[in-house]
């Protein structure tokens, strides 16, 4: 039997093959990492084929579909495992790459599976950071959003990136959708193409073994079967602990995406020294928490093999390497800390479910006053505005100024048709605070009236605002 299906595929000698792989030095629980990764990978994809058979992405169907996973106990179980693997896989890309960094497995001639492998975290990363967004409750919209406005500082092709991903002027089913075949086919797909990549050349290379200088040749090992016992074991550990994780913590559904209720977002744990680099550079430097800094570092660690060029291995001699890598790690735990205790502080300060303080702020009277123009520039403003600038026109920092009590809003009106008729991009301050986001062009979704109605909501009456209407007429003066 054996014989007649290696005589037509041979497949029995590819696999002996494999197996008999040499393993320098022995069989050892410290080659564990990467293959405990590729298992975790593949609980991810198995979990993650399942929940599209229950998933709907729209902006009509995502919480929803998400909810009725959640209502259904064995759905539910492998939703938490896909949750807690996407932890457990980019936990396990970053050990394997620690280790790799510490026993110097990129030198040469591994540069170049050094750098796949580079190109693996960054895929984990942002298959971690598609998946937020598609639950499309509370906190999957607004840190989404956060990422999403990010990208505008990319230089030359950020508007671009930015409408890629969001695709319209506000985050709806297209930017799901974008999301999703992200989450499901592209990135799966470079994930896949690239771990072959890299077990390929691993293969070719063979495994770097421990970092000693020793004359005498080490004491080889068999991949088969006392490697393959031990990823065994590494991998049935990450799997009870997935699971142990996923049944006392399950992840739980937020309230549906609403646009227009103030919310605190909170990254996954993986992207908060990101979040508190962010945080800790001026709202007009955002390109350098955003791009530099983290570019430099991806760059950096790419280059790793041609920084430390020395042929030796042994960790004494690497000094500079293992100074550089203990002082980074330093600065990451730094940060992630620094920034999940600034978000507790943020969401203890944020006030519950608050009226809006439109309401809360115009008097009655003043409410009866408004003009039939203002109420229809309301609707105008509720369908269109509110999801970056707030209901109430509070705004949101660093990207979204406010326009209730905003002196430009209620100043010369001409400048804000045009505003509202051309969009706005750059560094702005209002009362003191720099914004720098990028505000849609409304000319071409937006009619003459509409236009002309929602200006005269937000200078008469959004908040405080109690500045003088706009007509049709000026607006279609102003239009090019
Ligand atoms: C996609 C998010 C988004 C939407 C939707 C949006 N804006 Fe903006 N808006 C911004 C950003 C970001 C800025 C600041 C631009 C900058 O940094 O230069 C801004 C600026 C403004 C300003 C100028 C404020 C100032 O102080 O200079 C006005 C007025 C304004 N928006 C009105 C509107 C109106 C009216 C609508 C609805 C028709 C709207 N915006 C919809 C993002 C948005």
């Amino acid at each position: 039997m054996l014989n007649w299906i290696e005589r037509r595929t041979g497949f029995v000698s590819i696999t002996k093959d494999f197996l008999t792989e040499d393993v320098p030095g022995g069989a050892s629980y410290w080659y564990v990492f990467g293959s405990a990764t590729l298992f975790a990978m593949i609980v991810q994809i198995v979990t993650g084929i399942f929940l599209t058979f229950f998933y709907a992405p729209s902006a009509m169907t995502a919480w929803e579909s998400t909810k009725y996973i959640y209502a259904h106990p064995f759905q539910h179980t492998v939703l938490s495992i896909h949750y807690w693997g996407a932890s457990a896989m980019i936990a396990l890309v970053f050990l394997h790459l620690l280790q790799v960094v510490i026993w110097g497995a990129y030198k040469s001639p591994r540069e170049i599976q050094w750098i796949v492998g580079v190109l693996l975290l960054l895929v984990t990363m942002v298959l971690g950071l598609t998946g937020y967004l598609l639950p499309w409750d509370m906190d999957a919209y607004f840190a989404s959003q956060v990422a999403i406005n990010l990208t505008l500082n990319v230089p030359f092709i950020g508007g671009w990136i930015q409408q890629f991903v969001q695709d319209g002027t506000t985050m709806g089913t297209l930017t799901i959708n974008r999301f999703f075949g992200l989450h499901v086919w592209l990135m799966p797909a470079a994930l896949v193409a690239l771990v072959a990549a890299h077990l390929t050349i691993f293969r070719w290379n063979g495994p770097a073994g421990p970092p000693v200088e020793d004359p005498r040749p080490l004491r080889k090992g068999r991949f088969w079967p006392d490697q393959l016992f031990m990823d065994t074991v590494a991998s049935l550990l990450v799997l009870i602990g997935i699971l142990a994780l996923a049944s006392f913590w399950p992840p739980f559904l937020d309230a549906k995406a609403d646009p227009t209720v103030q919310f605190t977002p909170y990254p996954a744990w993986y992207f908060l020294d990101l979040f508190g680099l962010l945080n800790l550079v001026p709202g007009n430097l955002e390109i350098v928490g955003a791009i530099i800094i983290p570019g430099f570092a991806t760059t950096l660690l790419l280059l790793l093999p041609w920084i430390d060029r020395s042929t030796t291995r042994v960790l004494g001699s690497r000094k500079f390497i293992l100074w550089l890598l203990g002082i980074s790690l330093a600065i990451i735990w730094w940060l992630t800390i620094w920034s999940q205790l600034s978000i507790m502080g943020k969401q203890a300060a944020t006030p519950a479910p608050a009226p809006p303080p439109a309401a809360a702020k115009v008097p009655a009277s003043t409410t009866a006053a408004v003009s039939p123009a203002a109420k229809a520039g309301q609707a105008v403003y509720s369908q269109n505005c509110s999801s970056c600038h707030g209901a109430a026109g509070a705004g949101m920092p660093p990207n979204f100024p406010p326009l209730a009590g905003n002196p430009f809003v209620t100043g010369d009106p001409n400048q804000v048709i045009l505003t509202v008729l051309n969009g706005k991009t750059g560094a702005i301050s209002v009362n003191g605070q720099t914004y720098n986001g990028q505000m849609p062009a409304w000319k071409s979704p937006l009619s003459n009236s509409d236009i002309a109605n929602v200006v005269t909501y937000i200078r008469s009456a959004l908040g405080p605002n109690h500045a003088g209407a706009v007509t049709t007429a000026d607006v279609a003066k102003l239009k090019k």
